[in-house]
C-alpha cells in the first residue's frame, strides 16, 4: 500500500537538503506539477516561485480557478500574462506539430526569463514514470518534452529537481488527496491548450469560440453525469473545425462553422472507445452551442471513432 505521509515526509527532507537557492516550478493546474509545486513549497516555502502562464489559451475561467488553488495551498506564485506572445507565435501556422514547437518555445523563453529575474538556480518538474520511462515512440517522448519544458535546465544551468519522478498517476493522485489538492480528479488537458482544439490557424476568434464550446460540452455532461443519466468520460471536449457548412438565418443562408463533440472511455489515453453519449445529452450541447454562438457556428457533429484508428484529439 502507497503511503502518501511518509513519501511527503521523505521528499521535503531530500528537497530541503537539495535546493540552496531560488527554485521555480511551471504549474498549469495539473495534477502533477500542483502536487510537486505543494511538495517542494513544504520544502523551501517562499524560496520556490510558483509560474503559471497565462498562454491565452486555456479553458473558460481555468487562470481564476488555478490562482484560486494555488492560493489556497499558500503557495508563493505569479500569473505571467502571455498571450500576446502565444498568439503572435502562432499567427500562420496550420500544421499541428509546428503548433507544438512554437508553444514549446515560448513556455522555453517564458521561463528563462522568470528564472533569471527569480535568481533561481533550480527547476522543479511534475515529472512521473511514465514521462520517462521508455515507450519505444518518439513522438510521446517528443510531447512530453514540450509538454514538460525540457531542454531548459541544460539550455540555463538549472538544477533539476523532480521529487515524484518514480511515481504513477494513481500514486500522485493518492497525494493530491492527501495534500488536499483539489484538482486531483480532473480529465485531461494537453499542454498545447486549445490551440491543438483548433483545426487549422490559431486565431484570438477561434480560440474564444472552441473555448466556448468546450465549456458547454464539458458543462452538459458533468451535469448528466451527476444526475446518472450516464457515466462521466475519461475526456470530453470541443473541436473546431476549418470547414464552412450552410445554414439558415431566418430567410438568408449564411455559412457557419462545424463544432465536433469528442467524449472518449480509456485508461491511459493510450487506446480509447468513444463514449455512448445519450442523444437528449448531445441534443442540449448541439442547441446551447448553436444558440450562444449562433454567428458563428450552425453545425454541430459527435465523433464516434476510437483509438485506433482515431486519435483522442483531433491534431
Ligand atoms: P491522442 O490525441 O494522442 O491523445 O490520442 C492522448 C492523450 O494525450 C493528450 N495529448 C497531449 N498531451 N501534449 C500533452 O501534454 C500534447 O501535445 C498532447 N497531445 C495529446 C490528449 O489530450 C489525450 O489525453
Amino acid at each position: 500500500m502507497f503511503e502518501a505521509e511518509s513519501f511527503v515526509r521523505e521528499q521535503v527532507a531530500i528537497v530541503r537538503e537539495k535546493i540552496e537557492g531560488n527554485a521555480i516550478i511551471a504549474c498549469s493546474g495539473g495534477v502533477d506539477s500542483t502536487v510537486a509545486a505543494a511538495i517542494v513549497n513544504e520544502a523551501i516555502g517562499d524560496r520556490l516561485l510558483t509560474i503559471y502562464v497565462d498562454t491565452g489559451l486555456m479553458r473558460k475561467g481555468e487562470t481564476e480557478e488555478v490562482a484560486g488553488m494555488l492560493d489556497d495551498l499558500g503557495l508563493n506564485y505569479k500569473i505571467v500574462d502571455a498571450s500576446e506572445e502565444f498568439f503572435n507565435a502562432l499567427e500562420g501556422i496550420s500544421d499541428p506539430e509546428e503548433k507544438r514547437k512554437a508553444i514549446g518555445e515560448r513556455f522555453i523563453r517564458v521561463f528563462e526569463r522568470e528564472a533569471k529575474a527569480f535568481d533561481a538556480d533550480y527547476l522543479v518538474q511534475g515529472t512521473i514514470a511514465p514521462d520517462w520511462i521508455e515507450s519505444g515512440d518518439e513522438f510521446r517522448d517528443t510531447i512530453k518534452s514540450h509538454h514538460n519544458v525540457g531542454g531548459i535546465p541544460e539550455e540555463m544551468g538549472l538544477e533539476l529537481i523532480e521529487p515524484l519522478r518514480d511515481l504513477y498517476k494513481d500514486e500522485v493522485r493518492i497525494i493530491a488527496r492527501h495534500l488536499g489538492v483539489k484538482v486531483s480528479e480532473r480529465q485531461p488537458f494537453p499542454g498545447p491548450a486549445l490551440a491543438i482544439r483548433v483545426l487549422g490557424e490559431v486565431t484570438r476568434e477561434n480560440v474564444e469560440i472552441v473555448r466556448n464550446a468546450c465549456y458547454i460540452a464539458e458543462d452538459e455532461i458533468e451535469m448528466a453525469a451527476k444526475k446518472g443519466i450516464m457515466e462521466l468520460p475519461w475526456q470530453y471536449f470541443a473541436v473546431l473545425l476549418p470547414v464552412q457548412s450552410v445554414g439558415v438565418h431566418g430567410d438568408a443562408r449564411v455559412y457557419g462553422k462545424t463544432v465536433v463533440v469528442r467524449a472518449v472511455k480509456s485508461i491511459d489515453g493510450m487506446s480509447a472507445a468513444y463514449s455512448r453519449i445519450p442523444h437528449e445529452v448531445l441534443e442540449k450541447i448541439s442547441v446551447r452551442i448553436t444558440n450562444e454562438m449562433k454567428r458563428q457556428v450552425n453545425r454541430v457533429v459527435y465523433d464516434i471513432t476510437n483509438k485506433p484508428p482515431g486519435t483522442i484529439e483531433w491534431e
